[in-house]
């Protein structure tokens, strides 16, 4: 029971109150501010702790946690209780950062679904939500609001629908897509959402789209003229060596280097030179 005591509960942790805590208007305000807004994502308690000493505002435990660290081949497969076991994961780093879920492959398909399920996310320790898709998930995601629940929208290049697209592609190409993904915007804007992630989307476009709304974009392979940038911390840091990806400039070899000191560490016992 003490060690329960010191780590809050089972589930979600109680909430209490972070002096500087980062809000939905919080990061509705950067962009007003002309402040560029730096997001990451975490699965687990110590990437949220370190995410957060560093100052990140936004972290997103994102459904990419099905490919990143449970090892399925794309997000289609991760589950409401995957994403459940990691939100309360990363909730217990009880960050000052904003901390948005994912809505999962087939937990948004209906308002009633989705407002229950975004219900799960906040009982698990998230504090807004995020899914994927336009105009054609407007119903759900007024539910969403209507229930309380803070909304992150993302549009463009949609990994839940890898199977039926046959691959990650850019967006926007073609003026068609060009109108769609702009009315998409502009439709969850005035549904009252917070911001917008702009994945895969043509920069021009997205620079665009930045312009022509009031709430934050924040962009991941969109081109550097969004209000903000959103990388999977894994591709960022070069934790998955054996995936390149163009959109990702990563700023540290984090497996070499991990692979480099077990080698040393592993001959220092093989050898008998371990100091303790
Ligand atoms: O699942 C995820 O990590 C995401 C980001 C890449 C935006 O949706």
């Amino acid at each position: 029971m003490r060690a329960l005591a010191a780590h809050g509960t089972v589930n979600a942790p109680a909430r209490k109150m972070i002096p500087g805590k980062i809000t939905v208007e919080t990061i509705r305000e950067m962009k007003s501010a002309g402040r560029k807004i730096a997001a990451l994502t975490a699965y687990d308690y110590p990437t949220t702790k370190l995410l957060d000493a560093a100052g990140i505002p936004l972290i997103l435990v994102g459904d990419s946690l099905g490919m990143v660290v449970l090892g399925y081949p794309d997000t289609t497969l991760v589950t409401m209780a995957d994403m459940e076991h990691h939100v309360r994961a990363a909730a217990r780093a009880q960050p000052q950062a904003l901390l948005v879920a994912d809505m999962p492959y087939g937990s948004f398909d209906n308002p009633d679904t989705a407002v229950a399920n975004a219900k799960r996310l906040v009982a698990a320790g998230a504090e807004a939500v995020k899914a994927e898709g336009g105009q054609e998930i407007l119903p759900q995601v007024n539910a969403i609001i209507a229930a309380g629940i803070p909304f992150l929208g993302h549009l463009g290049m949609l990994p839940q629908r890898v199977r039926a697209e046959g691959g990650y592609k850019m967006k926007g190409k073609t003026p068609a897509e060009r109108e769609r993904l702009i009315a998409d915007a502009e439709a969850l804007a005035r549904a009252g959402a917070f911001a917008i992630v702009l994945e895969l989307v043509v920069p021009e476009l997205a620079a665009e789209i930045t312009r022509r709304l009031s709430i934050p974009t924040i962009g991941i392979g969109s081109g550097p003229d969004c209000d903000g940038q959103i990388r999977v911390t894994h591709d960022l840091v070069g934790l998955l060596p054996w995936v390149q990806l163009r959109h990702v400039r990563p700023v540290l070899n984090a497996a070499e280097q991990i692979l480099a000191a077990i080698k040393q560490w592993k001959d220092a016992v093989v050898q008998g030179r371990s100091e303790v």
